[in-house]
C-alpha cells in the first residue's frame, strides 16, 4: 500500500518532491505545509490535498508514514532541524533535505533520535541515484576497480565574474561565510563516501575572488579540498560557486581510480566511462540517456519509498541521515581546517554503526 506522505515547505523543492511522489506508485501525498498561506494552498489546490499553515497541526490531524522536509532557512538548512524532531516526536518517518542542518550539533540530534525512536530518516542525498552511479557501483562490487587508489570530484556551479557584481541581501545567505560549503558540501562529499568509504582525514584551502571581496560578499565560494579515505586511497574535490566556467567534465565530474581500472562519471546523469588495467587503451563508454539533473529527485524519492516499504533494516538504508551527517562532518572539518589556515583536520567519529549502547532502547 503506498506510504500517506505530508510535505512541509511548499516552495521550489517543496514543489519538485510533490511531483514525483505525485507520479510514484509507492507514494500517497495527503497534506502539504507552509507557513506561508499562499504556498500551501496553491500546492493544495494541485494535488487535491488539504493545506496546513502550521506542522503540529499536519501531525494533529493526519494519519502519516513519512514526514518529507523540504524547508530552507539561513544556509539553506536552519529550517530542517524542528520540523524533523518534531515529527520524529509523533513517530514519523522522515525525509529531510540536504543538508541535514546548518548546525552540526542538530544534526547529531537528528540523527540520534532516529535512532532512538526507531525511525527512518533519510536525507535527499539524490546525486548518486542515477544510471551511471548503479553502474559504478556495479564496477566497485565486480572487482574491476580493485584496491581504491584515488578519487577526484570536481562539482559546483559553472559561471564567471559578473558584470556589476551586487552581493547577495537575502537573510539566508547575506554575512553567511560559510553557507556554500554549508549548503552544497553535502553532495559532493557523500558521493566520495558512496564510492570510496568513510574519510579520516580533511585538509582545506577555502577563499573568495577579487569580485567578491570588492562588495564585501561574506561567502567563502572556492574551496580545494584533500582528503584521505580509510581504505588508503587518497582524495581531493574542488567546489566553487559559480567563479569560473568549467571545463573538462562539466559542473560534475567524478573520476575514481583503482588498481584494476578507472571509472569516470561525467554531468551527474549523463555518462560513464571504464578503463581497464587490462586494456586501458579502450575505454567503455555508457550513455544513460539522461541529461536532465531533475531526474535525480524522482529516482531518489523512490529509493527512500522502496526501503521504507521493504522495512529494511536502518543500516541499509540508502542515504540515510547518518550518510548526510558524514558529509557534514567533513564540511565541518573543512570549516576548522580553513580557520586553523590549512591545517589537517580528523572529522569528528561518526554514531556507532551497529546501534550506540549509550542511547539503545529495547
Ligand atoms: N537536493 C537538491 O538537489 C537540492 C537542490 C536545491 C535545494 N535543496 C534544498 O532544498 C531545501 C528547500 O529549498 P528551497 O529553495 O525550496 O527553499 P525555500 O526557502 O525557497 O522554501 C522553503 C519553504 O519552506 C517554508 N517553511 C520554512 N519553515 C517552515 C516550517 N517550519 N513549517 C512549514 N513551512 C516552512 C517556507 O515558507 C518556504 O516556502 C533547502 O534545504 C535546500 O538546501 C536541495
Amino acid at each position: 500500500m503506498a506510504l500517506k506522505i505530508g510535505i512541509v515547505g511548499m516552495r521550489g523543492i517543496g514543489n519538485t518532491h510533490a511531483a514525483a511522489h505525485s507520479k510514484d506508485s509507492l507514494a500517497n501525498i495527503v497534506a502539504v505545509c507552509d507557513v506561508v498561506k499562499s504556498r500551501a494552498d496553491e500546492g493544495a489546490a494541485k494535488y487535491g490535498v488539504k493545506a496546513y499553515y502550521d506542522l503540529t497541526e499536519m501531525l494533529r490531524n493526519e494519519e502519516l508514514d513519512i514526514v518529507d522536509v523540504t524547508t530552507g532557512g539561513i544556509e539553506n538548512g536552519s529550517w530542517h532541524f524542528e520540523p524533523a524532531m518534531e515529527a520524529m516526536d509523533a513517530g514519523k518517518h522522515v525525509l529531510v533535505e540536504k543538508p541535514l542542518s546548518n548546525d552540526i550539533n542538530e544534526a547529531r540530534q537528528m540523527v540520534a533520535k532516529a535512532t532512538k525512536k526507531k525511525l527512518y530518516l533519510g536525507c535527499n542525498l539524490n546525486h548518486y541515484f542515477t544510471p551511471p552511479a548503479d553502474r559504478a557501483r556495479k564496477y566497485i562490487a565486480d572487482g574491476e576497480i580493485g584496491e581504491f587508489v584515488y578519487c577526484l570530484h570536481k562539482m559546483g556551479f559553472s559561471g564567471g565574474e559578473p558584470e556589476n557584481y551586487q552581493a547577495p541581501k537575502s537573510p539566508k545567505t547575506k554575512g553567511w561565510q560559510y553557507w556554500h560549503l554549508k549548503a552544497f558540501l553535502s553532495h559532493p562529499f557523500s558521493v566520495m563516501r558512496n564510492f570510496c568509504g568513510d574519510i579520516t582525514h580533511v585538509q582545506a584551502f577555502v577563499d573568495r575572488p577579487g569580485y567578491r571581496r570588492r562588495v564585501d560578499d561574506a561567502m567563502l565560494s572556492i574551496a580545494g579540498i584533500s582528503v584521505r579515505f580509510a581504505n588508503g586511497a587518497v582524495g581531493y574535490l574542488l567546489s566553487q560557486r559559480g567563479d569560473a566556467p568549467f571545463g573538462l567534465g562539466g559542473w560534475w565530474s567524478v573520476e575514481v581510480a583503482g588498481t584494476r581500472g578507472t571509472f569516470c562519471i561525467e554531468n551527474c546523469v549523463e555518462k560513464i566511462t571504464y578503463w581497464s588495467s587490462k586494456a586501458p587503451d579502450k575505454p567503455v563508454v555508457e550513455k544513460s540517456g539522461l541529461t536532465d539533473f531533475g531526474e535525480t529527485f524522482p529516482m531518489r524519492l523512490h529509493a527512500f519509498l522502496e526501503d521504507v516499504t521493504n522495512g529494511v533494516h536502518p543500516e541499509l538504508l540508502r542515504a540515510s541521515g547518518r550518510d548526510a551527517l558524514a558529509a557534514l562532518e567533513y564540511t565541518w572539518a573543512v570549516i576548522e581546517s580553513y580557520e586553523q589556515g590549512g591545517a589537517m583536520v580528523r572529522p569528528h567519529p561518526l554514531p556507532p554503526l551497529h546501534g550506540d549502547p549509550a542511547t539503545w532502547i529495547d
